[in-house]
């Protein structure tokens, strides 16, 4: 008797809960509770039958019951919920919310910066180039006329990975790799990282961006130096940049300079951007050594070039007012969104 009523709730639990499941609109869900939980329904009749059974038997299939009661009593709640939600009751979806924005990403203003410039020296007849931030000392320092004991390797002497490997100090040992490349003429710009020993603080960083230059042909001067620079500032800084070389020394330009343009801020009047100087300086330049053309088998009675070095994060702060460089490193999105992409 109590295994016919088991195998009847059994069935019921199955069939109640398809029933539930399929019905799509609430009065065909309302149909199913009726049928099969409600007072006259399907469950009710089992119920009914308790009384004919020995009191063991009645809580063994009271407790079923019971529990297919709950278990169906839950699925149509579930069901309920959903119905409703389609049809605007309950958790509604707001389709006049707008929409969230798509998160976009932009370009680094040193990554700009250094594009910008190579686009400028590209139009000038320049190619871009690169080459490896892994060094040997050769490269980084004897092929460019810098004994490892002269004062100038100092500042250089620094990030050595091995005995004779390290990370390269500037982009100049690129001008060393290029012409043992290629015959003249050359002409190429060499962005790239470098490292040095330098402090972490507001104007210096110990990995920074450089951007090399460097025209090898017959009949170079000075004069193309300058205005191949000059010409440079004009179109990237402004038409009324002016541009001033000053003495200076590399181990592998003979004579060297440092290179200014007049104050973005104060176009020259002097302010505190400037150190009241009406200049900032951009760069090391100079015509390349001699002993460098010899050192890479170029002629040095035949041929004559000039190289130049610039920090396009410094060019970037100026540009952008940016006063502390380690912002540029700190890859913090609320300063670097605020550049346009
Ligand atoms: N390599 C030099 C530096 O890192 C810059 C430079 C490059 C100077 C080319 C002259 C010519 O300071």
């Amino acid at each position: 008797m109590s295994s016919n009523l088991l195998e009847a709730l059994g069935r019921i639990e199955h069939e109640g809960k398809d029933a539930i499941e399929r019905a799509s609109a609430a009065e065909e869900l309302e149909k199913a509770r009726v049928e099969w939980v409600g007072r006259k329904g399907r469950l009710t009749t089992i119920l009914r039958e308790l009384g004919g059974l020995s009191p063991e038997d009645r809580r063994l299939v009271g407790a079923e019951a019971n529990r297919v009661k709950e278990v169906l009593n839950a699925i149509l709640e579930g069901r309920e919920a959903a119905l409703l939600g389609n049809q605007g009751g309950g958790e509604q979806i707001d389709l006049t919310l707008p929409g969230r924005a798509r998160w976009r990403g932009v370009v680094h203003p040193v990554t700009r910066v250094v594009d910008e410039i190579c686009e400028i020296f590209q139009g000038l007849g320049f190619a871009r180039v690169a080459g490896p931030e892994v060094e040997t000392v050769e490269y980084n320092f004897t092929r460019l006329n810098t004994p490892l004991d002269h004062p100038a390797a100092d500042m250089h002497d620094t990030f050595y990975l091995a005995d004779g490997v390290v990370l390269r100090t500037h982009t100049s040992p690129v001008q060393a790799r290029v012409m043992e490349q290629f015959k003249p003429p050359v002409r190429v710009i060499v962005p790239g990282t470098v490292y040095r020993r330098d402090p972490f603080d507001a104007s210096h960083a110990p990995a920074f961006e450089q951007l090399e230059g460097l025209a090898v042909d017959e009949g170079i001067t000075f004069v193309d130096l300058k205005a191949t620079i000059a010409e440079f500032a004009r179109r990237f800084f402004g038409p009324e940049t002016r541009t001033r070389f000053r003495p200076s020394f590399f181990p592998f330009t003979e004579p060297s300079a440092e290179v200014d343009v007049s104050c973005q801020i104060c176009n020259g009047a002097g302010c505190g951007a400037c150190k009241r100087t009406g200049w900032m300086e951009i760069m090391g330049a100079g015509m390349v050594d001699p002993a460098v053309f010899e050192a890479a088998g170029y002629d040095p009675e035949r041929y004559t070039g000039f190289a130049f070095g610039m920090g396009p994060a410094r060019i970037a702060m100026q540009r952008y007012r940016i006063r502390d460089i380690r912002m540029l490193y700190e890859n913090d999105v609320r300063f670097l969104e605020q550049f346009e992409p």
